[in-house]
């Protein structure tokens, strides 16, 4: 009997990539998304990758009922990865109700049925936003939270608390916090990646974007910052990497009795990498130039951040393994079938 695991925002860029491990692991997978920055396509690219089309759900974590709905037409349910979540910094800024009603009702709702339908444990995405601008790099899970330089940011921080208080109380669920550093790249198959829809806020979809003829000019915001080449840096973490990470703990917290009842974990390379560097390592992986300029610097960036992932490696026993011009290439072929 495999165990029944449910993602929230599973057709989403991670939440995807994640079905698709948790299925290779052999646990069976219930999405429920409420496609609203997602296409329901992405379930026949998971089926082509694995050849197990995910039970799919269309409704929205705000709704409990669509949720207790759910959990009574689809039994057995023993762990959640809760991805579903609105995740624009700037959007975040203009809409703060939208990310606060959105992102901690959901999470409210999944928490509040949990005990209810016998479901053991959450795992949460969370983000290294969490951080703010750290004092130093590398940083590990014992770095202060600073306070949420956006809305967004705040919602992630909020959404740990509310975890760590719940099970506080005393409900009888673990959970597993996962802080991701940059995600970017797509699955080497090319049947699933990033859809980012209008104008790509992120670095990675804009550069591909801007390599296939899509956008005219990257724009580096900004080269005057105290890093080697002037622009920021990040640790910039595979999807597939990440993803094998979710998977490794749902086993954890389901398997384990012996493991804290709430456990955080830094999920990067441990290699922080700038955007000069990461421009230049998608032209040496794909032979491609990228049209690019300077610019001024984009608002709330911050310089520098990038993982300490000893307790991660050490504990979860995960690594990040694909190197960043395999993670390039990737991205590229992926870009290349969806501009067809
Ligand atoms: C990376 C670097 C930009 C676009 C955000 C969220 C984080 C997570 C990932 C959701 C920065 C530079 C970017 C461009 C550029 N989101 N850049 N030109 O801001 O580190 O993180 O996305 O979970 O929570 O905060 O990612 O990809 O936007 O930017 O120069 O056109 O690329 O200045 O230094 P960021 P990003």
């Amino acid at each position: 009997m495999k165990t029944k695991i449910l993602v929230t925002g599973g057709t989403g860029y991670i939440g995807s990539h994640t079905v698709v491990e948790l299925q290779n692991a052999g646990y069976e997978v219930v999405i429920i998304d409420n496609l609203s920055n997602s296409n329901i396509g992405v379930l026949d690219g998971i089926n082509k990758i694995t050849g197990i089309r995910p039970v799919f759900v269309e409704g929205d974590c705000t709704d409990i009922n669509t949720l207790r709905k759910l959990f009574d037409e689809n039994p057995g349910i023993k762990g959640i990865i809760n991805f579903a979540a609105s995740k624009a910094v700037g959007e975040s800024v203009q809409k703060p109700l939208l990310y606060y009603k959105n992102n901690l009702n959901t999470l409210i709702n999944l928490l509040e049925l949990m005990p209810e339908y016998g479901v053991k444990g959450i795992v949460f995405s969370s983000s290294c936003t969490v951080y703010g601008e750290p004092d130093h790099n590398p940083i590990n899970e014992g770095a202060p939270i600073k306070p949420a330089t956006s809305p967004y940011g705040n919602t992630k921080q909020i959404s740990e608390e509310i975890i760590e208080d719940y099970i506080r109380s005393g409900a009888p669920i673990k959970s597993i916090l996962l802080r991701y550093f940059n995600p970017i790249g797509a699955h080497p198959s090319a049947e699933i990646g990033e859809l980012p829809l209008g104008v790509p806020q992120n670095l990675v979809p804009y550069l591909t974007q801007t390599a296939a003829g899509i956008r005219k000019e990257l724009t580096v915001f900004g080269d005057d910052y105290n890093t080697p080449d002037g622009s920021c840096i990040r640790d910039y973490i595979d999807v597939v990497d990440l993803a094998k990470a979710h998977v490794i703990a749902m086993k954890r917290m389901l398997d384990n009795n012996d493991t804290d009842s709430v456990e955080i974990f830094n999920l990067g390379t441990g290699r922080g990498l700038s955007v000069l560097e990461l421009i230049a390592s998608f032209e040496r992986a794909t032979g491609v130039k990228v049209p690019h300029k300077i610019g001024n610097r984009r608002e709330g960036d911050i310089e520098k951040i990038w993982a300490d992932p000893k307790k991660a490696n050490e504990v979860l026993g995960w690594k990040a393994e694909v190197p960043v011009d395999e993670t390039m290439k990737n991205a590229w072929t992926w870009q290349q079938k969806i501009s067809k």
